[in-house]
């Protein structure tokens, strides 16, 4: 399997698929089309039985800086009918059976975040940065992050990086346990590879079977949570708030708002 997308590549090779985020000029921020991409990769990965593990990167110094800010101002994914590829992509990876492991460097915001609450193996370089800014963009969380994230890390510290949005660097992402390990930078690919490489030769029904019994209490409930995060989600998109927040991001300005209640 090749390139199918010069913003995404997808790769199987030795029972993985490696899916790479490649728009580093923009900081592999990610837009409809790309998310198509990301979502046809997985579903096609969780029907194929070559496929053991699946394994998600950036560019060395990115990983994404999470949705495209002028596809959320331009054309919200606000419409069911079909599904936005951006829901498609989070109910790919919320099903996906196989193990599911990521390799952080750089900045890692939003979805490049919430979506690590769903892997199973996360390594991140010692300068990586993750930022869940949903509320000051005037959002709400998305991916279940909302249970996830208070579940992982208790409400406080949860409240303050979904409340106040603020950054937070690799050793904290390791002391809440959103990540198995910081690592050099240069050598984060590496080693997730690495990992990658041992999950796909262990016995992969048993991989899949014990992946399954972890998330069995919680399945039902991540289920119901992401589909009511979306609900409100789509509302907010197109709230005031968020069109200042998007609009002043690329006016390179601080949003105002002092404004709306
Ligand atoms: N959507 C669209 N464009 C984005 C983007 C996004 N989410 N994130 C970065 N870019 C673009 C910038 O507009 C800039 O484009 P330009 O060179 O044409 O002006 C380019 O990528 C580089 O970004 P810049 O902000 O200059 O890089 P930085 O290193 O100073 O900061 C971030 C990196 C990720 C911290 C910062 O870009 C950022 O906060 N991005 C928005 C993240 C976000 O809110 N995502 C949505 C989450 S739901």
């Amino acid at each position: 399997m090749s390139e199918t997308n010069p913003l995404v590549v997808t790769e199987i090779k030795d029972g993985i698929l490696r899916v790479e985020i490649r728009r580093p000029d923009k900081k592999n921020a990610l837009t409809g089309p790309m998310y198509a991409v990301l979502a046809d990769a997985f579903e096609a990965a969780e029907r194929d039985p070559g496929v053991r593990v699946v394994l998600i990167h950036g560019q060395p110094g990115v990983f994404t800086a999470g949705n495209d800010l002028a596809d959320f101002l331009e054309t919200p994914p606000i419409n069911d009918d079909p599904p936005p590829p951006v829901f498609r992509f989070l109910e790919a990876f919320r099903i996906l059976s196989k193990p599911f492991v990521a390799a952080v460097s750089g900045v890692a915001v939003g979805v490049g975040t919430t979506m690590l609450l769903h892997c199973d193996l996360i390594y991140a370089g010692a300068s990586a940065k993750f930022q869940l800014p949903f509320v000051n963009l005037g959002l709400c969380p998305e991916a279940a992050s909302s249970l996830l994230l208070p579940a992982l890390a208790g409400h406080a510290r949860a409240a303050e990086i979904l409340l106040l949005g603020e950054p937070f660097d690799a050793a904290k992402a390791l002391e809440i346990g959103l990540i198995n390990a910081v690592v050099p930078d240069a050598g984060v690919l590496e080693h997730a590879m690495a990992q990658a490489r041992k999950l796909a030769s262990q016995p992969a029904a048993s991989v899949r079977l014990t992946k399954q019994l972890m998330k069995r209490a919680q399945a039902a409930l991540v289920e119901q949570t992401m589909r009511e995060e979306g609900r409100h989600f789509k509302l907010r998109l197109v709230s005031p708030e968020a069109k200042e927040a998007f609009s002043a991001f690329f006016e390179k300005r601080k949003p105002d708002f002092s404004r709306f209640n």
